[in-house]
């Protein structure tokens, strides 16, 4: 009988890891992902912790991650980057406005668009 706890416990254990695995890593180097040279401090995105009062589909297509989406928008970073949209105007992009901005306006972020909420 005890035998079976344990095997019990080690399956479960090793289901909890594979639970933790999907849901990507804990923080992101965003600039870095994204081939973005920055002049500011990169943003290092804490992706656990956005876990925790917003669903996954709040930024993602789908529960399992994938595209980004932002009021059913869809975001490709790379592409802004590469088009240099992302650098344009400032804080005036997509990045800034519909991605992160969006968000902590709506859910009254303290201090959610100030500059060194995000860059150190
Ligand atoms: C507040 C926004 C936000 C929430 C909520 C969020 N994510 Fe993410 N997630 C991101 C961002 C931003 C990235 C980096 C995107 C990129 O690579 O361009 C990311 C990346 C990922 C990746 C890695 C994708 C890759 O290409 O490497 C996975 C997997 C993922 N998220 C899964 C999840 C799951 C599962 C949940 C819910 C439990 C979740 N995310 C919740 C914003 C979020
Ligand atoms: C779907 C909603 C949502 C989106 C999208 C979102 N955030 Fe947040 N963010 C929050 C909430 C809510 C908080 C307040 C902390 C909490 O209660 O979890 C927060 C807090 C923060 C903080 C404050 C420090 C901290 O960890 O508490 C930083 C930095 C931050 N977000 C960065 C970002 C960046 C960068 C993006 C865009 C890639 C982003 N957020 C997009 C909801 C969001
Ligand atoms: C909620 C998070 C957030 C806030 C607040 C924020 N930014 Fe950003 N910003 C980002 C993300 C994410 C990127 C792209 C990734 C990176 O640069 O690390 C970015 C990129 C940039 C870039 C292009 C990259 C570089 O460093 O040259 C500039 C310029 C910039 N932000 C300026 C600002 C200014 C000025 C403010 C304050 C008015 C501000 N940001 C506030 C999230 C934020």
């Amino acid at each position: 009988m005890k035998k079976l706890a344990v095997i019990m416990l080690i399956v479960f254990s090793m289901a909890l890891v594979a639970i933790a695995a999907d849901k990507g890593p804990e923080t992101i180097n965003l600039a870095e992902k994204w081939g973005l040279e920055t002049k500011k401090s990169p943003v290092i995105f804490d992706h656990a912790k956005h876990q925790q009062n917003n669903t996954c589909t709040d930024c993602h297509a789908t529960a399992e991650g994938g595209a980004l989406v932002s009021g059913g928008k869809t975001f490709d970073p790379k592409a802004m980057v590469a088009s240099g949209e992302l650098k344009k105007g400032g804080t005036k992009n997509d990045v800034h406005d519909e991605l992160c901005w969006k968000c902590h306006k709506e859910k009254k972020v303290p201090k959610g668009k100030s500059c060194k909420t995000c860059h150190e």
